[in-house]
């Protein structure tokens, strides 16, 4: 098998490239790109952690080596938020980085799983599928969002509030991976309830517990280690699933269009990528009102991607 990390050097890609190496299936290949001209020497500080996973780094020029023969793309590349810039501020920037980074994967690796971590990820997913689809390659089962982190996030904000250990809790996300288009279905938690209060504000914080983060760094970047984590366990549930065997996960993937072209959902992962949706359960009043309030924006998004694609 082989995975590739592109906008590996980064401080998500550097995280996520660490924890790859101490967890992937013993003979995998790990190919890290990046532009900045530390990759080899990222490359070569792993290698040096004896597990039987091989890393290799890439430069700049060297993308299509780096992606040749990839089973599985995860994709953190690009800029991170600031202080007061929300994720779509980053659109100008980041899409013509998804862009060329899908581009090049239709040349070197076209069926391989693509996890998109960089942001706006309700836009830079459809980019991703759009360039895909204009080079005929798009199959929509192939292609994630990785919301993984707003699902740790909710876990771990609930099992602090309710005195669980975080193991234990499991918090459906779906919608979309920016403000209130992360939807936590609090009222699908098992063993757990909570006072109107209480669902008022956890919503409020895992939807922007990004900011959280933003701010504490204070112009330092957004979530890198925590994101990390959250792309390890999704990446190395892509892995399990092309292994043959079933997890589910949640990602934004383009599924049946009910709610939107591009939706974070319950799937099953198995060796084409997504085998199956899971229907998104019953939503409390609230939840439902904040679904049908984030929408619009969530369509928005996906418009801006789709719109990028058509223009450039
Ligand atoms: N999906 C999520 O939940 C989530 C969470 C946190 C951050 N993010 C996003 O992830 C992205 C990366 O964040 P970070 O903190 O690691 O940023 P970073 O600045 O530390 O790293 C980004 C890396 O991307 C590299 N890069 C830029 N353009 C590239 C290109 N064309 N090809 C290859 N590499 C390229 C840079 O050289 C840099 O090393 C940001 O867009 C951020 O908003 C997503």
């Amino acid at each position: 098998m082989k995975v590739a990390v592109l906008g590996a050097a980064g401080g998500i890609g550097q995280a996520l490239s660490l924890l790859l190496k101490l967890d992937l299936p013993a003979g995998t290949d790990l190919a890290l790109y990046d532009l900045a001209p530390v990759t080899p020497g990222v490359a070569v500080d792993l290698s040096h952690i004896p597990t039987a996973v091989k890393v290799t780094g890439y430069g700049k020029e060297d993308l299509s080596k780096a992606l040749v023969g990839a089973d599985i793309v995860m994709i953190p590349a690009g800029m991170p938020r600031k202080p007061g810039m929300d994720r779509s501020d980053l659109f100008n920037i980041n899409a013509g980085v998804v862009k060329t980074l899908a581009e090049a994967i239709v040349e070197n690796c076209p069926k391989a799983l693509v996890g998109i971590i960089t942001n706006p990820v309700n836009t830079t997913v459809a980019i991703a599928a759009d360039v895909f689809k204009k080079a005929g390659t798009y199959d929509p089962r192939r292609l994630f969002g990785v919301t993984t982190l707003d699902v740790i996030r909710a876990e771990t904000f609930v099992a602090e509030l309710k005195g669980k250990s975080p193991v234990d809790v499991a918090v459906p996300v779906i919608g979309g991976h920016s403000g209130t288009t992360i939807l936590p279905l609090l009222s699908q938690v098992a063993d757990v309830s909570f006072s109107d209060e209480e669902v008022k504000s956890l919503t409020h914080r895992i939807q922007n517990a990004g900011t959280e983060v933003v701010e504490a760094k204070a112009g330092g970047g957004s979530a890198t280690l925590s994101m990390g984590q959250a792309a390890a366990r999704f990446c190395l549930s892509l892995v399990k699933g092309l292994q043959g065997k079933t997890v589910t996960e949640y990602a934004y993937v383009e599924g049946n269009g009910e709610y939107a072209r591009f939706f974070a959902q319950p799937i099953v992962l198995g060796k084409n990528g997504v085998e199956h949706l899971l229907p998104i359960g019953e939503l409390s009043a609230f939840e439902q009102k904040a679904m049908t309030d984030m929408l619009g924006t969530l369509k928005a998004d996906i418009t801006l991607g789709e719109e990028f694609v058509k223009n450039n």
